[in-house]
């Protein structure tokens, strides 16, 4: 008999951090090498340090934006854009910035965090697309106002509308798959439970146990790219993770 594997399901939600992207090179948050390691989000990442000073921040995130541009999609990131197009219905409900999932081919992405690619006025709240490695213009030419990082940082709300969206997206899935995130920033680290509560079959891949461990049914411990082959494969423990929830 061949093992269950994503094919099985119908409505699948891939729900990823910063794990998702450490094999491409993308620095996780937390843990060693961990970007909050070295840099003080109060100083880089919340509206207080733009309001005070808009160039320190600016220049934390022109070196992202050039580190992330040397990084490519590693093969987690591919492996679920391939099962975007091969299968009903594929989400990716995402709190990366990097925009490797698209870069990977992925369509249906939400973004909970927002993308690092993309600016809005702090003023005017236009929004643009903005591929440049280095960006330089940091007033908007309609207003004047500084061009900030379309992100959320430490103390912004989420926009409501990609919540809807990724809310609606797990509440209705049957396979839930949460790859490299440590579950503890909120709201993102409460979502998963929608999935529970929805009785889809959960699945953490995550090379370390989390918080929210407890609420998955199968736990996949190893990197992104080698636990996601697996469950494309077909894993036995899939099978009785199905059978005895
Ligand atoms: P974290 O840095 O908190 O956690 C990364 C997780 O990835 C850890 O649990 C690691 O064990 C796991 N991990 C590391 N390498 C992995 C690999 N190769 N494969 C799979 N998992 C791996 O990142 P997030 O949980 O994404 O928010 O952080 C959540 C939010 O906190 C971020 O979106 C960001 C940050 O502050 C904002 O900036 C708003």
């Amino acid at each position: 008999m061949v093992d269950p594997s994503l094919r099985d399901f119908e409505r699948i939600v891939f729900f990823t951090g910063a794990g998702m992207s450490a094999e491409s090179g993308v620095p996780t948050y937390r843990g060693a090498g961990g970007i909050w390691r070295e840099y003080d989000y109060r100083r880089y990442a919340c509206q207080t340090a733009f309001a005070r000073d808009p160039d320190a921040v600016w220049e934390f995130h022109n070196f992202r934006r050039e580190l992330v541009s040397r990084c490519h999609p590693n093969g987690g990131h591919r492996l679920i854009a391939w099962a975007e197009a091969l299968l009903p219905r594929v989400t990716v409900v995402t709190q990366n910035i990097d925009g490797l999932h698209q870069a990977a081919g992925s369509r249906r992405v939400f973004e909970l965090h927002g993308n690092l690619w993309r600016v809005r006025c702090a003023s005017c709240r236009t929004s643009v697309q903005d591929e440049h490695v280095v960006r330089h213009e940091l007033r908007c030419p309609s207003c004047g106002g500084w061009w900030r990082p379309d992100i959320v940082w430490f103390g912004d709300m989420l926009r409501s509308d990609v919540v809807m969206d990724a809310e609606r997206a797990i509440r209705g899935c049957d396979l839930f798959v949460s790859i490299g995130t440590s579950a503890v920033v909120y709201p993102a680290a409460e979502l998963p439970l929608l999935a529970v509560r929805g009785g889809a079959l959960c699945v953490e891949v995550n090379p370390e146990e989390t918080p929210a461990s407890e609420h998955y049914q199968l736990h996949l411990r190893g990197p992104a790219t080698a636990m996601l082959a697996r469950l494309a494969a077909g894993i036995p423990e899939l099978d009785a993770a199905l059978v005895d929830p």
